[in-house]
């Protein structure tokens, strides 16, 4: 095996990861960090041109209050997360990235993202936070003016970052992280004063749908695979709402959004007999009351009453794009002309964001207008900028945010110098590429005021930095030990490959935690004999065997999900309640709990003793 040589990169603020979050956190920090000549480096696993949720373009943004046209004002935004919610949110946050985000969309029509309008001029809506874009070049553009604001020279990319690395004198204090290139056998050792952590949401925790030669093919990222949550976890940062996970209704097998269908041509979901599933299950939502009454249906209400169809043998269920344009043709006389742009934007609704829907509705000779389309509930994602609120527990802003959760700087964690934002920040949904990226902008301004209050040196423990060294590159010493062993292709008595340890930690979260495979189902003995079954798995992680960096790469994700997975069991263990029906139930607490859970559950792991502890912090209501 060769020696990876190492690099030490000094820099003052730290991006970890490319996306939305990461780029928004590079334009804003570059320009507050030129007036005292600060360095800000972006790191990325992948390319950031093309990197993360956003790599293949997106159809619609989802997060635009149209302030300027008095659309709709950022109070108005906090009730319809409160709502979509169940009541749950960190409203500071959330009225924080409402009143920025439409700055940042007009950032990205300045720098040539096509917008579709109206005749009168303004951004034509899919729904009433949603508008419309020509998106398939959404990421390269966003990624072209981080990378101009911070110069070539700060950003490098194809580098996993691993570990994050703390003061020495001082552990509750951030010093940099430790990442190893993906293409060379070289590690990285990062030293900032500040960090902030954007790399993206947790995906294949769960079994997806599809296993085999269709194991990636699943919604969100597939290489987002929770590093985000484990950096921060394995820091000692505290974390919320990891029990929250994002389910969601999707086109079968191609994971196509629903969005643009249910909300700009209004589908209806109808089960194999022609009933209207919200219609006739409309009585259900009265037992989640005050939210089930309210309007819109929250997420995981809807996907309630469709898993309750589901169970009463009414399967499958399909989305009537067919009724749906057909009835749209008919608004437009059939004129050719409207009927084409219907069509094209029916086409490029998942052309733009999801192109294997669109082969597989090709392949199948599926014309959207003529028949239905099967829709399906799909495995559960970590992540924190969708309907769903996993995430670290962070700082508010200074003007708005309650006593409870304000300790100094906008977005930054429990440890110090540790700043969140995107997926990784807790407690504030609906966030979606636009809010990412504003919350980006948020973060990377603080981090720059933090070292401008902060400004003394920081040092990483040399002993901890070399510890991470050899740690990283053990998978590839197992490989090469444990290889005369190798009886046959993977199969080895000493040692197993990262797709084997995937597999497994899966097939452990789909039937202990709640997983697609058991109906989202679970209770405090299930959940419990699936920590031990985890914790074997973890024994077994030592042996992890990587043939090649590209392997290593996977051996690194395997332990990002892992600790992903035990942070989820644990929280779900904690709270003794069933908040989101239709993302999960806790058979043993079927209902809402409003008088003892209507807070936010809090866990900090503490690396040096490997124990979890568990809290309640209180819920703000920030507007009536
Ligand atoms: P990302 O943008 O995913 O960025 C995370 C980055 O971190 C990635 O570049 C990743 O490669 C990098 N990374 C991960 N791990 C590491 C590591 N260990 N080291 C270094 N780098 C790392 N939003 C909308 O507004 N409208 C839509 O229509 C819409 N549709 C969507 C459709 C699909 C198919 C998907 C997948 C998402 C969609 N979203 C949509 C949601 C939106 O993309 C996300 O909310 C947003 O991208 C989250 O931002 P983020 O920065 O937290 O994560
Ligand atoms: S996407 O991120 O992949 O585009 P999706 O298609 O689910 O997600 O949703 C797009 C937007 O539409 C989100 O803001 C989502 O909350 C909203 N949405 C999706 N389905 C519905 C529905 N049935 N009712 C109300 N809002 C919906």
């Amino acid at each position: 095996m060769v020696t990876p040589e190492t690099e030490v990169v000094e820099c003052d603020i730290l991006i970890c990861g490319g996306g939305m979050a990461g780029c928004g956190a590079a334009h804003e920090a570059a320009y507050w960090a030129k007036a005292k000549g600060l360095r800000v480096v972006m790191v990325e696993k992948a390319a950031v041109e093309r990197s993360g949720a956003v790599a293949m373009g997106l159809s619609a943004i989802n997060c635009y209050m149209g302030m300027k046209w008095g659309e709709n004002q950022p109070e108005d935004f906090v009730h319809y997360v409160r709502q979509d919610l169940m009541g749950l949110s960190r409203e500071d946050l959330v009225y924080d990235i409402a009143r920025h985000v439409d700055s940042s969309v007009h950032m990205f029509e300045e720098w040539g993202l096509p917008i579709f309008k109206t005749a009168d001029g303004r951004y034509k809506r899919e729904g009433r936070w949603q508008v419309m874009i020509h998106g398939e070049s959404y990421k390269p553009i966003v990624a072209e003016a981080a990378k101009k604001a911070l110069g070539e020279q700060n950003i490098y990319e194809r580098i996993f970052i691993s570990h994050l690395l703390l003061d020495k004198n001082d552990s509750g204090r951030i010093a940099g992280a430790v990442g190893f290139s993906v293409r060379d056998p070289k590690i990285y050792v990062f030293k900032a004063k500040a960090v902030i952590c954007a790399a993206g949401g947790a995906t294949q925790v769960f079994r997806p749908h599809a296993v085999g030669e269709g194991l990636g093919r699943i919604w969100y990222a597939p290489w987002n695979t929770g590093s985000v949550y484990k950096l921060m976890i394995m820091a000692g940062a505290e974390m919320t709402q990891m029990e929250h996970r994002l389910v969601v209704a999707r086109f079968k097998d191609g994971y196509g959004p629903v969005g643009m269908w249910f909300l700009l041509f209004k589908a209806v979901l109808k089960n194999a007999y022609g009933e209207e599933v919200e219609k006739k299950w409309a009585d259900l939502l009265k037992e989640w009351l005050p939210y089930g009454g309210g309007k819109p249906i929250p997420t995981p209400l809807r996907n309630h009453q469709m898993i309750r169809d589901h169970l009463e043998g009414n399967g499958p269920h399909y989305l009537r794009t067919d009724e749906a344009l057909q009835a749209m043709f008919a608004q437009v006389q059939n004129d050719p002309k409207k009927l084409r742009e219907i069509e094209s934007d029916a086409w490029e609704d998942f052309l733009d964001m999801t192109m294997s829907q669109a082969l597989l509705w090709a392949s199948e000779n599926v014309d959207p207008a003529k028949v239905p389309s099967e829709v399906v509930l799909t495995e559960p994602y970590l992540m924190g900028s969708h309907a769903s609120g996993t995430g670290a527990w962070v700082s508010g802003p200074e003007d708005i945010a309650p006593k409870e959760y304000f300790w100094g700087y906008n977005r930054m964690t429990t440890v110090r110098g540790l700043f969140a934002a995107g997926d990784g920040v807790g407690g504030s949904a609906h966030k979606f590429s636009s809010g990412s990226y504003t919350e980006g902008r948020l973060a990377g301004k603080a981090a720059v005021a933090y070292i401008y209050d902060n400004p003394q040196a920081v040092e990483a423990e040399s002993d901890r930095v070399e510890e991470v060294k050899k740690a990283l590159f053990a998978p590839l010493e197992v490989y090469e030990k444990t290889r005369p062993l190798t009886t046959r292709g993977q199969v080895n008595p000493d040692a197993f490959g990262p797709k084997q340890a995937l597999l497994r930690l899966q097939k452990i979260m789909d039937e202990y935690c709640a997983g697609q495979g058991a109906g989202y189902i679970t209770n405090a003995p299930t959940l419990k004999r699936g920590l031990e079954l985890l914790h074997m798995l973890r024994d077994d992680l030592s042996r992890l065997a990587a043939s090649d960096l590209h392997e290593l790469l996977r051996a690194w994700e395997v332990w990002d999900r892992y600790y992903c997975a035990e942070a989820h069991m644990r929280h779900m263990l904690f709270r003794e309640e069933t908040r989101w029906p239709g993302y999960y139930y806790r058979g043993d607490f079927p209902k809402l709990d409003d008088a003892n859970w209507k807070c936010f559950t809090v866990s900090r792991f503490d690396p040096e003793k490997s124990e979890w502890v568990l809290s309640k912090k209180p819920y703000v209501a920030l507007i009536p």
